[in-house]
């Protein structure tokens, strides 16, 4: 081994043994996570991970803490109905990772209920792939593994000054995020360097000064660490024009609303929605002038906006009172939603019992806020 080689070697042993002081001291406090050398179970790990793909955590923690009073136990959740499952998830995103979720805990529940500790064997389970696997083997069983989400592929691609341009990089990340392991916590070094991208090593203003690996780190001593890691230019995501239709029924002090279940494959697959076109690949035909019924439909402002992985939405928002409805022209439909119409069940669920996907959310939130005023304005006028 070099000098050079040696000195980096003793350097970076430092500021990783500062990175755990501090992560002892100012670490995040959060309901899944055990400082070493107490370890999470390998349930709650997988919970938490599995919710915390592409979700950020203060989204996060109400949803971990109703499952896991839900569902104690992976066996509790294992005998659940992936309804229920993908009802408690409504508003996560991404539901088949709530379904693969739901699959691999009946696999480990029929084993006994105890998670694999091994990389290989924990990426058989369905929706466990690299990250997932490497964290369950990290955080519940105090293994050295590579761990790499965003933040961490932030934090070694300046530390190391790695200049390879994104996807290229992922595959150079492993080699070097190895050199800053250490010989113990192995629990805690990942969440430590999840934190220090939280809080220091941000993607857009990194905090050099005050950063625990700062005497290492090649980038800090640069002009621009915020440069790193290298991105490819971003296409720009396509628009997609829609339309959401929303009906109300009101019987004493129930508000009922009429939605159906979408088919388990595809976007939102398994969820409640309201009468839509335009913006779904299975309901892209767009006709302005299409209604699901002929009933006082209200435009709601503003438009909602949502961002789906591969296109945005912009969707147009109607409301109607089930009085105002004529419900004989609902077979008179003109366009692709007529499958859906007339094959899904339609029902009407009370507000209360509504578990619906962040876009319906959305939705509903603009109706309630447009049915608060107007009442309010009704009775005000009395
Ligand atoms: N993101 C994913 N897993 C996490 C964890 N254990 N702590 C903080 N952020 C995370």
């Amino acid at each position: 081994m070099s000098n050079n080689l040696q000195i980096h070697t003793d350097i970076i042993q430092s500021d990783i043994s500062e990175l755990l002081a501090w992560y002892h001291l100012a670490g995040r406090k959060l309901p899944w996570r055990s400082y070493w050398p107490e370890l999470t179970s390998a349930y709650h790990v997988f919970l938490s991970e599995f919710m915390l793909q592409q979700t950020g955590v203060s989204t996060v923690i109400p949803y971990f803490k109703n499952f896991i009073e839900r569902w104690p136990t992976i066996h509790n959740l294992a005998t659940a109905s992936v309804d229920d499952v993908t009802a408690a998830w409504a508003g996560l995103g991404y539901y088949a990772r709530a379904r693969n979720m739901h699959k691999t805990a009946k696999i480990i529940s029929q084993q006994g209920g105890v998670f694999p500790q091994t990389i290989s064997e924990l990426l058989v389970l369905p929706g466990v792939g690299p990250y997932t696997a490497g964290a369950i083997a990290a955080f519940a069983f105090d293994k050295p593994a590579i761990v790499i989400d965003g933040n961490i592929e932030r934090i070694v691609a300046r530390y190391f000054n790695l200049k390879t341009r994104l996807p290229a990089l992922k595959s150079e990340l492993p080699e070097y995020y190895k050199k800053l392991m250490p010989l113990q916590k192995n629990s805690d070094f990942p969440q430590a360097l999840m934190d220090l991208g939280n809080q220091f090593c941000t993607s857009s203003a990194p905090i050099c000064k005050d950063c625990p690996l700062n005497t290492g780190c090649i980038s800090a001593k640069s002009d621009n660490p915020e440069k790193l890691p290298n991105r490819p230019i971003k296409k720009l995501k396509p628009t997609r024009q829609g339309q959401i239709f929303i009906l109300r029924r009101k019987q004493g002090d129930i508000s009922e609303f009429l939605v159906y279940r979408r088919d388990d494959k595809g976007l939102l697959g398994g969820l409640l929605a309201f009468p839509s076109q335009g913006w779904d690949d299975k309901l892209q035909k767009f006709d302005i002038n299409w209604r699901p019924v002929k009933a006082g439909w209200i435009t709601l402002k503003p438009a909602i906006k949502h961002i789906f992985t591969h296109f945005r939405a912009e969707l147009q928002v109607f409301l109607a009172e089930y009085e105002t409805v004529d419900f004989s022209s609902w077979d008179a439909l003109g366009n692709a939603e007529e499958d859906i119409i007339k094959q899904q069940k339609f029902e009407w669920i009370a507000e209360n019992d509504l578990h619906l996907p962040k876009l319906m959310q959305k939705s509903l939130h603009l109706a309630r806020q447009h049915l608060a005023c107007y009442h309010r304005g009704r009775h005000g006028r009395r």
